[in-house]
């Protein structure tokens, strides 16, 4: 569905740590909330050159929040603001996940690392319109599984870290190779770094399923003209900010 992008002076109403080096803030954004489909994302003002590229994480009332790790001076920034602090947002950007036409089609979300932060709105929409859910997630360690108290209100919740400090040591590839092989007709959703997506739609093609699948390249402008978040895909470069962030994976070159 296309949106109309929208160019906000946004103030900020909450900002939440949760866990070490994770914060979730929320800003006063209407607007924005009115034309979001679960998927897409935003570019924020985080006190540097450039904008930065966020998912919106979930909506609540008039407030969109955004989760993310600090990882630089971006989110160094974001977790410092105070309430009331007003940021530009532009948004909503790029396409979101589709939900399945067959109501009883279920949907396995797919999610590693940060790429964990949009999947809570798009798993409480999905919910609401009767989907049956479930998250397989794949974390560094017990300290990055973030936000999973919040997806099992919508479903089950599988998770495996990097290091065996919560649950089973491993990667989330294994978790989907052991769903895949129970039931293949899911849709699935995955976002994640580029090296899992990557793997997880390798996983996909072996067993002859298409995903849905969030790219998270670096974004200098977020509307299509500084080629900075090119992907290859169908045979041609594609703007992972306009043509994506969400592609089908038979279409990705791995
Ligand atoms: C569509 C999209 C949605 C995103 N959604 C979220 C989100 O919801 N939450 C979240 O925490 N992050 C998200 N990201 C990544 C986020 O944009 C970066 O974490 C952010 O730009 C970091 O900014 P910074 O100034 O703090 O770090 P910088 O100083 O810019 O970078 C710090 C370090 O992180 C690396 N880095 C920065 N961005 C990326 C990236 N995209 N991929 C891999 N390495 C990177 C840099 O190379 C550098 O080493 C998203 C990215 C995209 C493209
Ligand atoms: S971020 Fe500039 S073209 Fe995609």
């Amino acid at each position: 569905m296309a949106t109309t992008k929208t160019l906000i002076k946004a103030k900020l109403t909450d900002n939440v740590g949760i866990g070490k080096d994770y914060y979730v803030s929320w800003f006063h954004a209407p607007d924005l909330i009115k034309e979001i489909n679960p998927g897409q994302f935003v570019m924020m003002e985080s006190g540097q050159y450039l904008l930065r590229p966020f998912s919106v994480y979930e909506t609540k009332g008039e407030n969109a929040g955004f989760l993310y790790r600090v990882i630089g001076g971006g989110t160094s920034f974001l977790s410092k603001l105070k309430i009331g602090n007003e940021v530009l947002i532009h948004g909503p950007l790029g396409n979101g996940f589709t939900y399945p036409a067959n109501k009883k089609k279920s949907i396995l979300i797919v999610a590693g690392g940060i790429g964990i932060a949009t999947f809570p709105l798009v798993a409480r929409v999905a919910h609401e319109r009767g989907y049956k859910i479930k998250t397989l997630f794949g974390a560094r360690s017990k300290n990055d599984l973030v936000c999973t108290e919040e997806l099992r209100k919508y479903g089950e919740v599988e998770s495996i870290t990097d290091d065996g400090s919560s649950g089973r040591k491993g990667f989330v590839t294994e978790l989907l190779t052991a769903e895949l092989n129970k039931n293949k007709d899911q849709e699935i959703f995955v976002c994640g770094p580029t090296p899992m997506l990557k793997s997880v739609i390798k996983v996909c093609n072996e067993f002859g399923v298409i995903a849905q699948v969030s790219f998270e390249e670096f974004m200098a402008c977020g509307y299509g003209v500084c080629m900075s978040c090119v992907i290859k895909a169908n045979g041609k470069h594609l703007r992972t900010c306009v043509d994506g962030p969400v592609m089908r994976s038979d279409i990705v070159a791995v």
